[in-house]
């Protein structure tokens, strides 16, 4: 069975009482229950973590390479300006999607901007919980697809 893990930056473990017009009323344990669920759905083990902290965000990534087959990340507000994590991702080999509740282009200026972008594999964004579940069923799809290839990207 893959196994995935669903990683969340600073602020996302408020979901439900923070800013519930822009992120949704679900809580974050509802959420994670959720992605958890719809990932068995695809025989994909998920595994959640979050964290408030830059720091702990890189060392969960290099954790990930050896124990995952790819990573879900909402990297908060991050995204917008951390090369940090970004230089994380380009290290590792597994697949990391991009993942936003909001849709970040239709907001503030500063976040129509993703520095993580690039060095990730796709970017899912503007739908809520359910861009979660999306990127799971992207992850389910480029896992079996770089399987054919034999490229193990
Ligand atoms: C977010 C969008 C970011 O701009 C913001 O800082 C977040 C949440 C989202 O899921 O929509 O914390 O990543």
């Amino acid at each position: 069975m893959k196994k995935i893990l669903i990683m969340h930056g600073p602020n996302l473990n408020l979901l439900g009482e923070r800013e519930p017009g822009v992120y949704g009323s679900d809580s974050f344990e509802s959420i994670n229950n959720e992605i958890i669920a719809h990932g068995m759905e695809h025989g994909m083990h998920c595994e959640v973590f979050q964290s408030n902290h830059e720091g702990e965000l890189i060392d969960e990534l290099h954790i990930a390479r050896k124990k995952y087959d790819g990573v879900i990340l909402n990297a908060g507000a991050y995204t917008h300006y951390s090369y940090a994590i970004r230089d994380a991702i380009a290290a590792i080999k597994i697949p990391v999607i991009e993942v936003h509740l909001s849709n970040i282009h239709a907001r503030d200026e500063f976040r129509s901007k993703s520095v993580i972008a690039p060095v990730c594999r796709g970017q899912i964004a503007g739908f809520g919980k359910y861009s979660y579940l999306a990127a799971l069923d992207a992850m389910s799809y480029i896992l079996s697809a770089d399987r054919e290839d034999g490229d193990g990207q």
